[in-house]
């Protein structure tokens, strides 16, 4: 399997959360690799989709850091050092998993210092891992500049409608400016054939990746809560997944 950073991103309800959990269910196929998973959605489902929790979220963190500045002034160092921690700290686990959620952020103002010190934070421990999966908010707006600016892999999902496709396109332009990344490539999930897939990725400029079917275990197990974690090997989407990763390096 890859080693590095995959931000997941795409339009609202393409399946991005989705993805991101089998992409951690196939990285608890190796037992040799540690992978961190990032809920950079606010409205955290990539929690759900896991059956994981972190104890406490990135913004819970923010702003316990502004109430201790507040209190009292704070040699930056010591600042960052105990950001380093506590992030660490905060973590879910599960297996050869770990678990980390950006929360949702309300605090208004400029906390610039804090919120450098957070992403970089952020960025220092995804470089304890082997793999980092981020499941990104819907749209262009975020893209990841609040949680890591340099990934080796831009994943963006679409279902397969050509709305899907043209969100997918303007992520990407919005990429370009924002941050930096290896690679940037085109899954369409929910498609009904390989066929599908390519004539819709014939009307794109991106690279197609791969493809993923229907697979009814995915909305069953939505439905009824449970973690895709426990998805059967051989469910349709993982084993296309499987494949779609395993030509990557
Ligand atoms: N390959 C698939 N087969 C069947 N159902 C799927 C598949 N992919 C996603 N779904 C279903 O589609 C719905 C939306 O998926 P998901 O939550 O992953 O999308 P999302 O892009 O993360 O949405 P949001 O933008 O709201 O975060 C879920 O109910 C999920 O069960
Ligand atoms: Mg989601």
């Amino acid at each position: 399997m890859m080693r590095g950073v995959i931000a997941v991103c795409g339009k609202g309800g393409v399946g991005k959360t989705s993805v991101s959990a089998l992409l951690c269910r196939l990285l608890r196929e190796e037992g040799d690799m540690k992978g961190l998973a990032v809920d950079a959605d606010p409205s955290g489902g990539l929690a759900l989709s896991l059956g994981m929790e972190p104890r406490w979220t990135v913004n819970d963190l923010r702003k316990e850091v502004i109430a201790a500045a507040r209190e009292r002034p704070t040699d930056s160092r010591d600042m960052a050092a105990s950001i380093d921690y506590r992030l660490m700290e905060s973590l879910g686990e599960r297996g050869n998993l770990a678990f980390l959620a950006v929360g949702r952020p309300e605090e208004e103002g400029c906390y610039c210092q804090v919120n450098t010190f957070l992403r970089e934070a952020i960025e220092a421990l995804a470089g304890h891992f082997d793999l980092t999966v981020i499941d990104a908010e819907a749209g262009v707006e975020q893209v990841n500049r609040r949680v890591i600016r340099r990934v080796d892999l831009l994943l963006l999902v679409s279902d397969p409608t050509a709305k899907g496709v043209r969100v997918a396109e303007s992520i990407r332009k919005v990429a370009d400016e924002a941050m930096r990344y290896g690679r940037a490539a085109l899954l369409i999930n929910r498609a009904r054939s390989r066929e599908e897939a390519e004539l819709l990725a014939g009307g794109t400029p991106l690279d197609l990746l791969g493809w993923l079917p229907e697979d009814p275990a995915i909305r069953d197990y939505d439905a009824e809560g449970r973690s895709l974690l426990e998805l059967p090997e051989s469910t349709p989407a993982l084993r296309s997944l499987r494949e779609v990763i395993s030509g990557l390096r």
